[in-house]
């Protein structure tokens, strides 16, 4: 008996065209994967997005930090810098050893000893301990489909001690952003290569389709995909609520000097 590698998604809009126009000499593959997960990170390791909000925030919080979809530790290596323990927790075995190997260079060892990596899925998380604070940066909320949330929620509340907080980040598009059906194309070059982000919003809003298109002077030209969904902080805040906390704030993150920033924080307490 043969086996076929399982058909490729159908990807919508541009990304699709592109996928169809270039066939075999595109490689196709999931933004986090091994295959996306180094690009991922070469694309994203010097966004500062977040970074000074969420720093100012867990400043006063004494208690570990338990930081949910790392990644390959973009907020992590400021949170540890900044004095914090911190445990991360990601599915992507690629992002995690780009981060465990950046924090043998000279310059993040003395960090490395508040660190604690585990790969798993944030979803059906069980820890057997507690936090001062649970984060979960970069909008990554939108990677959760919105029939887990809920169930989410209990798990991230079952992490935190009685009147710790959860500190996510949510999409929020700007007024006119985002408005209708159709794809937006951002162009940027990085050494040896030209990148392309390409984005749908479903008609509905409730989803987008992020893809990027990577042709580099090595190998062959790469579409990297993901889809998100835009939860509303007025879904959110109802969501966290019906699980258990407090949403003390909902504010907007400050704008880097490379784009705004089109993300509001929320700041959620474990009541008893
Ligand atoms: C937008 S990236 C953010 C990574 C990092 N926080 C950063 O700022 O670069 C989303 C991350 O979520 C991770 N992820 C997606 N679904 C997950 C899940 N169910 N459990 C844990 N991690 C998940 C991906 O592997 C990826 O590292």
């Amino acid at each position: 008996m043969t086996t076929r590698p399982s058909p490729a998604p159908a990807l919508p809009g541009l990304a699709g065209q592109i996928a169809e126009a270039l066939g075999k000499s595109l490689t196709v593959a999931e933004l986090y994967g091994p295959v996306g997960g180094p690009v991922y990170h070469e694309l994203t390791a010097d966004d500062t997005n977040e970074v000074r909000d969420l720093l100012a925030l867990l400043r006063p919080r004494r208690g570990p930090v338990l930081e949910l979809a790392c990644g390959s530790g973009r907020l992590t290596v400021p949170l540890l810098a900044a004095g914090h323990e911190v445990t991360g927790v990601d599915t992507s075995k690629s992002l995690l050893s780009t981060l465990r190997a950046r924090m043998t260079e000279p310059a993040a060892q003395r960090l490395s000893r508040r660190l604690t990596l585990v790969e798993a899925d944030m979803c059906t998380l069980d820890l057997g301990r507690s936090f001062s604070t649970v984060l979960l940066g970069t909008t990554t909320i939108g990677l959760v489909p919105p029939h887990r949330r809920p169930d989410f929620f209990r798990r991230v509340h079952d992490h935190l001690e009685p009147e710790g907080v959860f500190v996510l980040s949510a999409h929020a598009p700007s007024a006119g952003a985002d408005g209708g059906p159709g794809d937006t194309l951002r162009p940027w070059t990085t050494p040896g290569a030209v990148n392309f982000l390409i984005e749908r919003a479903d008609t509905d809003r409730e989803q987008r389709h992020v893809a990027i298109l990577r042709v580099s002077d090595t190998g062959s030209p790469l579409l990297l995909t993901s889809t998100v969904h835009v939860p509303s902080t007025k879904a959110l805040t109802g969501e966290l609520t019906g699980a258990g906390f407090v949403v003390d704030a909902v504010q907007p993150a400050r704008p880097t000097t490379a784009a705004p920033a089109e993300l509001s924080i929320v700041i959620a307490r474990r009541t008893a």
